[in-house]
């Protein structure tokens, strides 16, 4: 029996690399970058998993152009809006994705980015950089302190409840928003957070962190008309991805000193960066590093690879995406 092909769109860590080729007839892009369409349709043709980076669009012609023997897509990524689900479940495919490993490296990034702009970290490191003369003095560079202050978490999943407790060992009382309630034990937990209507959240929070994943629903959650709800003095954070916030709006807002500051780790069209944003000292920028550290990595793309061994074995996946929707439906092979 042939053994099964698993295509890989761009190098992920080396265990995980070998589990899969010990698996199957293994191809990896050797290139440094996403792939163009053209070369990601190539690249999937005859697979029987392929394994996606968040930067791939994985759509119904990408499905097709992989054709009948794909099994499995499996993300390494816990968001998964780069690929039409539903298109795959059409089509007996098993989509992964890599929750829970990247819970704590996520929240560790969106707490220092809360800090890193409410203490202006960035500005104080550019204005050394650029040589520029400075001395202590008693209203140099004040940042905004934390204590006391109420966090927005805007989504409270996994990586939300993990940066709430973060804010928490900071002084700060939670507040959140989510389609449904939090276990009362996490509230508890949480200092008695309390949950509230999006628009509400907005008005009373000092800092906003975006946590919610990025669906028809949550594109443009936070637009102009919400940024007006916000504090002055407030700040928003997004460590969750970029078209959840309106970029042109944030820009005009911050110009406009409706907030104070933003942080971002994600932007609207990745890599692009609007480029209000680079001219804006209140705004702290970094390219999407939420997971990105040596073992969140590494953990990803073993779980994503465990997804994939699962799946040819035909056992269940670890993490499925669409389990639900494809029970009942015929996966060919
Ligand atoms: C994810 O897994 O969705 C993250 O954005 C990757 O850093």
């Amino acid at each position: 029996m042939a053994r099964p092909r698993i295509a890989v769109t761009r190098r992920i860590p080396e265990p995980a690399l070998e589990r899969l080729a010990a698996a199957g007839e293994l191809w990896v892009s050797e290139h440094d970058r996403p792939l163009a369409p053209d070369e990601l349709r190539d690249a999937v043709a005859g697979a029987d998993a392929i394994v996606t980076l968040l930067h791939d669009r994985v759509d119904a012609e990408l499905l097709d152009a992989a054709g009948a023997r794909l099994r499995c897509v499996a993300n390494v990524a816990v968001g998964y809006d780069n690929v039409d689900v539903a298109a795959a479940s059409a089509r007996g495919v098993l989509v992964t994705n890599t929750p829970g490993v990247l819970t704590e490296a996520t929240a560790d990034l969106a707490m220092a980015l809360i800090l890193a702009v409410t203490r202006r970290l960035g500005e104080g490191e550019r204005l050394i950089r650029a040589r520029r003369p400075w001395s202590w003095h008693m209203f140099f560079m004040l940042g905004s302190g934390l204590a006391g202050k109420t966090l927005g978490i805007v989504g409270l999943g996994a990586i939300g409840a993990a940066t709430a407790r973060r804010a928490r060992a900071f002084g700060m009382q939670i507040a959140y928003s989510a389609r449904r309630r939090a276990p009362a034990a996490l509230e508890a937990e949480l200092g008695g957070a309390r949950r509230l209507e999006l628009d509400e959240l907005l008005g009373g929070a000092d800092v906003v962190s975006l946590h919610c994943p990025l669906t028809a629903e949550t594109q443009h959650l936070i637009d102009a008309r919400r940024l007006a709800l916000m504090r002055p003095g407030a700040y928003l954070v997004n460590t969750a991805r970029g078209p959840v916030l309106d970029e042109a709006a944030l820009v005009a807002a911050l110009r406009a000193g409706t907030i104070r500051g933003a942080a971002l780790d994600v932007f609207e069209h990745e890599p692009d960066v609007h480029p209000g944003l680079l001219e804006l000292d209140s705004v702290v920028l970094v390219p999407h590093l939420g997971s990105a550290t040596v073992e969140t990595r590494t953990a990803m793309a073993e779980l994503a690879a465990g997804n994939v061994l699962a799946v040819l074995a035909g056992r269940p996946a670890l993490t499925p995406v669409n389990a639900g929707a494809l029970a009942g439906t015929v996966q060919h092979n």
